[in-house]
């Protein structure tokens, strides 16, 4: 892309987060929200339905592009990443020209998993089990005791390769090698706000993995503002705003309240609002992503949440990153960054998915029970409709569906 049209995009995203300042601003004053048309009801099945979730992980997990890792995670030449999603072991590389590449996890001689460890940075990687090695492009590049072994055609012996994309200093991959769904349409310009937080500068500061119930109990609260001041009462939500103003471009929403704060800026030339102001609040990425912004003690972080299904449809788990402008400089910084991470892997472990496992337990015993997303809920009466857009969405419209959305 030329620097011309980089720097347009640029102007044109910020622009877009101005105008979304300036609606909050609106909003705070007319002490109004937007609503949606109705409340909108989803069969409870929908959660606990072994179909429905099978179609889930088929239609949605395997096709979409994931955001799995940060560039950040992948400085250097050599430097990888591993996770083993919806079932798919996947490895991600930075290779010596710089790009990040994706693999399945898997050696060509008879399937083992290559790469056990889950980051980490190496020359080649050698398979545990009989030493074939393999390089960053995943070109098999040598086979132990060759002669005893037999002649194979090496270049047709390589690594599966995933569909890699980075935007944002964030690492896309789809599971299915055959997708040809673009990155840029499934991201339907998404990306070119994101580009403002400027992920590829900062860093991660520690990183964990949380249990919790099936994938959607769980990603609905990332969207829902209106519980805050409820379930969280006893943490940080006593003083927190109930009402929510969703944003979308395409299936991907910018989740953010009402925001007092930002009356102070109406009266300054635009060039001078902040770009952090602006870019406060919760940002979810389509099917699985929360990036949720703080400024503790620490230093401005952000919470990045990748939601992935477990097993079953009453699992899932939560990779919890805490990533931050700029690592703490000092052990009181870095104390106070790691009493924020514990806070908010608490709240999370302790009062949203303790209510989700106990909330999926009880709705399988209502037949015919329907939860319902009011007119506030705009985020979860999107989400739901466009998951069961895409579960009825054939490959070959896939494309279409998402350059439709974008428009
Ligand atoms: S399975 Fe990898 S070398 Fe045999
Ligand atoms: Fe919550």
């Amino acid at each position: 892309m030329s620097e011309a049209v980089d720097r347009s995009k640029d102007q044109s995203a910020r622009q877009q987060l101005i105008e979304m300042a300036r609606h909050n601003i609106r909003v705070v004053k007319a002490k109004q929200i937007d609503q949606t048309e109705d409340v909108m009801r989803v069969p409870a099945t929908h959660y606990y339905d072994q179909a429905r979730w099978r179609q889930e992980m088929d239609r949605i997990f395997r096709r979409m592009p994931l955001m799995l890792a940060m560039s950040c995670e992948l400085k250097e030449t050599g430097a990888f990443k591993t996770m083993d999603v919806c079932g798919v072991p996947v490895l991600m590389v930075r290779d010596a020209d710089g790009e990040a590449r994706a693999f399945i996890n898997s050696c060509s001689h008879r399937g083992a998993v290559i790469v056990t460890e889950r980051s980490g940075k190496k020359g080649r990687f050698t398979c545990p089990y009989h030493a074939w090695v393999y390089d960053h492009s995943g070109a098999l590049v040598s086979v132990y005791e060759e002669e005893d072994f037999g002649c194979i055609d090496k270049s047709s012996h390589g690594l599966t390769p995933l569909p890699i994309g980075e935007r944002a200093g964030m690492i896309w991959v789809t599971l299915d090698p055959q997708s040809s769904l673009d990155l840029d349409t499934f991201l339907c310009g998404y990306d070119e706000l994101l580009e403002h937080f400027d992920f590829a500068n900062w860093e991660v500061f520690d990183h964990r993995t949380v249990a919790g119930p099936n994938w959607k109990v769980a990603y609905d609260g990332y969207m829902d503002l209106y519980h805050l001041p409820i379930l969280h009462k006893n943490t940080f939500g006593s003083s927190m705003p109930n009402q929510a103003i969703y944003n979308a471009w395409g299936p991907h929403q910018r989740v953010s309240s009402p925001n007092p704060l930002l009356l102070e800026l109406e009266d300054k030339p635009e060039e001078e609002w902040p770009t952090d102001a602006l870019m406060s609040s919760v940002w979810t990425i389509f099917p699985h992503i929360s990036i949720a912004s703080f400024d503790g003690g620490g230093g401005r972080g952000v919470m990045i949440s990748q939601l992935f299904p477990g097993d079953t449809p009453a699992q899932s788990f939560t990779v919890q990153n805490y990533v931050m402008e700029t690592l703490p400089p000092n052990d009181e910084m870095h104390e106070a960054a790691n009493e924020q991470f514990k806070l908010l892997e608490y709240v999370v472990e302790q009062e949203d998915y303790a209510t989700g496992i106990a909330l999926q337990r009880a709705i399988k015993h209502r037949p015919g029970f329907e939860v319902l997303f009011g007119r506030n809920e705009e985020g979860g009466q999107r989400f739901h409709s466009f998951l069961d857009e895409l579960i009825a969405c054939d490959d070959a419209d896939l494309q279409a569906l998402f350059e439709a959305k974008g428009h």
